[in-house]
């Protein structure tokens, strides 16, 4: 049985940071295990400008502590009204990594966020031209869509639409869920790309309710089926080259998520590569790992390939019930008051 492995420092290619306390307080986990990560824009207000990118890059790295070589990638929340001499310009200077499309209203703080793609197509086509890499957030908001079919929905739908008429746009399809978006990614060729969540390959729907209700739980795309984590797990641990490494880690305080209306996001950095080691190492494929991890991403997005190495241990770790932020608030990780049977190894 493997014991340990060591592989190039990975990226998690979908974060959210936030900002303030929070902010400082989760950027440390992610900085002390990934070498770049692709934060994601919506604060309130959204990052949608070069200026407000540069400005929240220094307060990320301002959190950054200093034993740790960390690199944010910042993105762009396209809206309706997106510059797109802003845009390019950003892409050209390094502040910009990528741009993301929410369609409005599909997740948390996606409400400035697109009302319709053809509003941003001259965007996409800049975009395309100039090969600034588009973050989708692959969900209809149409109310007559059930919740758990609205992943599937948007992709025979306006994702194929995008992807037809934009063919040399990178696209990234965030937090796959379901076999439908699997199956698409499959046949959409070289430009298209897709991150996926330790939850989704851990957990299907019924993690939701399992004695009750679990706010916890609760992420944007919802958990789904069995039979979509099991054709996802599959197609993530046999090593297929474009998809990796995207946590999704969404922090909310413990207020936010126990309560009447509560809100969508899991926080997973505390512990992001020793679940997805655990994931890899369940199915018997740990030797696909890094490629997911550390390769695969930076390839698609024309990152350099780590030169440093992490190692993971066959070593129970103890995941943390909740952590406190200093204005008094807490965080619930994933997992929290469990344990997992690998740990990162630090120097
Ligand atoms: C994210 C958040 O909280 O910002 N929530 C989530 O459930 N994933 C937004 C997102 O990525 O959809
Ligand atoms: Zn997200």
């Amino acid at each position: 049985m493997t014991q340990s492995i060591t592989i190039r420092k990975p990226n998690d290619l979908h974060v959210h940071f936030r900002d303030g306390d929070m902010l400082k307080t989760v950027v440390p986990y992610t900085a002390r295990q990934m070498g770049r990560a692709i934060v994601m824009p919506n604060l309130v207000p959204p990052v949608t400008t070069s200026k407000m990118a540069n400005s929240y890059r220094t307060r990320i790295m301002d959190a950054v502590p200093d034993a740790y070589d960390f690199t944010p990638m910042m993105t762009c929340y396209l809206t309706d009204k997106t510059d797109p001499d802003d845009l390019a310009s950003g892409f050209a200077q390094g502040i910009f990594a990528s741009a993301k499309l929410y369609p409005a209203g599909a997740t948390t703080n996606s409400e400035f966020g697109v009302t319709d793609v053809k509003n941003i197509y001259p965007v996409l086509q800049i975009m395309a031209d100039i090969g600034m890499p588009l973050n989708v957030h692959g969900e209809v908001t149409h109310d007559h869509i059930d919740f758990f079919d609205r992943e599937a929905t948007f992709v025979n739908t306006v994702l194929s639409t995008i992807r037809e008429t934009f063919p040399t746009l990178k696209i990234i399809m965030e937090h796959i869920t379901t076999r439908d978006a699997g199956e698409f990614l499959k046949q959409a060729g070289d430009n298209t790309g897709a991150t996926i969540t330790p939850q989704h390959l851990l957990y299907n729907r019924n993690a939701l309710f399992t004695g009750g209700l679990r706010p916890h739980m609760f992420c944007l795309p919802i958990l789904k089926k069995e039979p979509h984590r099991e054709y996802l797990l599959d197609l993530v641990t046999s090593g297929f080259d474009r998809i990796f490494l995207g946590t999704d880690t969404a922090p909310h305080t413990i207020s936010n998520k126990e309560c009447d209306c509560g809100c969508a996001g899991i926080f997973s950095a505390v512990s992001a590569i020793e679940l997805y080691t655990h994931i890899f190492d369940m199915v018997g494929k740990l030797e696909n790992l890094e490629k997911f991890a550390s390769i695969n991403g930076a390839n698609f997005y024309g990152f350099a390939i780590s030169e440093e190495t992490i190692t993971l241990v066959k070593k129970t770790l103890a995941i943390p019930q909740a952590i406190d932020l200093a204005n008094g608030e807490q965080v619930h990780p994933l997992l929290g008051g469990q344990s997992l049977p690998w740990s990162m190894h630090y120097e």
